[in-house]
């Protein structure tokens, strides 16, 4: 293991106050500051996201926050992984500076009244079965960047649509921060990393993988010029033929805007799907270009 104190001395803040007095006393001294929000249980995905803001910046925040307005009635809240001291190590390792760890009253202080909603792309794909989920995501990101106010932040591609709406949000609120996306990072069989994956029992985890591989199927078949909507609904079949349950859906959509497209276009379009296995609900995307034509 390297030397965490490689990288200067490692803090764990629980209050609001002090995050914003450490985050000023840095920018008053000129360093650029990064955010790294996370909901905790950390994997090699999330270390990715703090090694990318370690070169975009000279300071690196992460949060772990296991925000209770981004799940529905019914969902994981409850048993949702919460193993702080284990995060906190591999944060110091990778070389974050700041561990923000606030408890709920700090982020939703009483008399807390407002919610952040994106329409349109919020009612979309995940949005349509997690009926309020990316309000509770777009509103505690926005409190999350407005209490530490960082120059850069940094959120992964492996929840693409949660990234478009974060990006629409600090667009539409003028939110003084640039957002950056970094790459799924995948287990060896293309498995994207992801802290539900623990949900999977041995015979699961061995399935899971087809996920991945079902969406670079489409990609293939959009590549030959055939139509998404049946390529999708080839892609459905396929997912339950492997042993996945109900599927959420598989969506072809413009990279950009998320809407829905019909073939390859001359612009990057984006494959995403969400589906049951077990216990865990697996979501996944991949890119396609306008020049992988066939
Ligand atoms: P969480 O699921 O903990 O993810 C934190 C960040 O890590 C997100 O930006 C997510 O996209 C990224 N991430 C997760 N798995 C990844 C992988 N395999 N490769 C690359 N990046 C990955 O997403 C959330 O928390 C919450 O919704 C949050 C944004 C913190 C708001 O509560």
């Amino acid at each position: 293991m390297s030397d965490p104190s490689a990288f200067g001395p490692f803090a764990i803040l629980r209050t609001a106050a002090d995050l914003s007095g450490r985050v000023t006393r840095w920018r008053r001294q000129g360093r650029r500051v990064a955010l790294v929000p996370t909901m905790g249980a950390l994997h090699d995905g999330h270390l990715a996201l703090i090694r990318a803001a370690r070169s975009a910046a000279d300071r690196v925040v992460a949060s772990i926050f296991v925000n209770p307005t981004q799940f529905a009635e019914g969902e994981d809240f409850d048993r949702y992984p919460r193993q702080e001291a284990e995060d906190a190590a591999l944060l110091a390792e990778a070389g974050c500076d700041v561990l923000f760890a606030p408890p709920v009253a700090e982020i939703y202080p009483s008399g807390f009244a407002t919610t952040v909603t994106v329409a349109g792309l919020s009612e979309d794909l995940c949005g349509a079965v997690r009926p309020g989920h990316f309000a509770g995501v777009a509103t505690v990101v926005a409190r999350l960047l407005l209490l530490c106010r960082p120059d850069t932040a940094l959120f992964g591609e492996k929840d693409y649509q949660q990234l478009a709406v974060i990006r629409r949000m600090v667009r539409d609120l003028a939110i003084p921060v640039d957002i950056e996306g970094v790459p799924t990072i995948r287990d060896i069989d293309g498995l994207a990393l992801s802290s539900r994956n623990r949900y999977l029992s041995a015979s699961e985890r061995d399935i899971a993988p087809a996920l991945y591989r079902i969406l670079g199927e489409v990609a293939s078949g959009l590549a030959e010029g055939r139509d998404a909507a049946s390529l999708c609904d080839r892609a459905v079949l396929a997912l339950k033929s492997a042993g996945f349950g109900s599927v959420d859906y598989v969506a072809v959509r413009d990279a950009g805007t998320l809407d829905p497209v019909s073939r390859l276009a001359d612009r990057p379009l984006r494959i995403l799907a969400a589906a049951h296995l077990g216990r865990a609900r697996l979501i996944d995307n991949i890119g396609v270009d306008p020049d992988s034509a066939s």
